[in-house]
């Protein structure tokens, strides 16, 4: 298992910390796309996996949190009745909105997570290269919003990288091994190589 080895230069000394919006808005006017989204080998076969082990063919109501530049989001779309994405880089949210808006069922929000996450019911919650830039107990706040938000039967698809940086706090695989704590959450599914991992938990209870 992969684990964090260097110290987030985010991290104070009880332990807690928070990787800034202006660190992610120092990547997003450095370049339209940051992270290749749309050529980069591990982000494509990243969105192609994660939309394949989808259980269902389709979502009523789906929330992909943290959805940068909507690239992900654009071929999630057509799977969903209605699908609430967000960020909380304002950049990002006006990109993901520009790419979105010939999808009228989708909406971009700006939205910091844990603190921001909306009350209301999903049956599909994605997660996707984002927990790594939370801390533990973050993680741990956010994983009970989810579980809260997704209706009984309800899906949680997770997608983390291996890479470690000191801008992380924890690794993919450390982030994995936290959600799956969760008593409500049964795995359905998971798929692990040596880029990133993808698990999909169903709400039980
Ligand atoms: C590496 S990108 C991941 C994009 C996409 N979900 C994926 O799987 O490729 C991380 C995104 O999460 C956003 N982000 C990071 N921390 C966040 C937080 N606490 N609340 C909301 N968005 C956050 C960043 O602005 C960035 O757009």
């Amino acid at each position: 298992m992969a684990t964090v080895r260097s110290r987030s230069r985010f991290r104070r000394d009880d332990g807690t910390g928070i990787v800034p919006e202006g660190f992610f808005a120092q990547l997003y006017d450095r370049s339209l796309d940051p992270w290749d989204y749309e050529s980069s080998a591990y982000e494509v076969r990243k969105y192609a996996l994660t939309l394949a082990v989808l259980p269902r063919a389709r979502y009523e109501r789906a929330y992909e949190p943290g959805c940068s530049i909507g690239t992900l989001s654009s071929d999630l779309a057509p799977r969903c009745g209605r699908l609430l994405c967000a960020d909380f880089s304002p950049t990002a949210v006006a990109r993901a909105r520009a790419r979105l808006a010939h999808f009228p069922h989708v909406s971009v929000e700006e939205h910091e997570l844990p603190a921001d996450y909306p009350g209301e019911r999903f049956d599909l919650v994605l997660l996707g290269d984002l927990c790594m830039y939370l801390t533990r107990s973050r993680l741990d706040e956010l994983t009970e919003k989810v579980v809260a938000s997704l209706e009984v039967g309800g899906h949680l698809v997770a997608a983390h990288g291996h890479h470690l940086s000191p801008d992380i706090f924890q690794s993919g695989d450390q982030v994995h091994a936290r959600i799956r704590r969760h008593p409500c959450l049964d795995k359905l599914a998971g798929y692990r190589d040596r880029a990133f991992r993808l698990d999909v938990w169903e709400r039980r209870s």
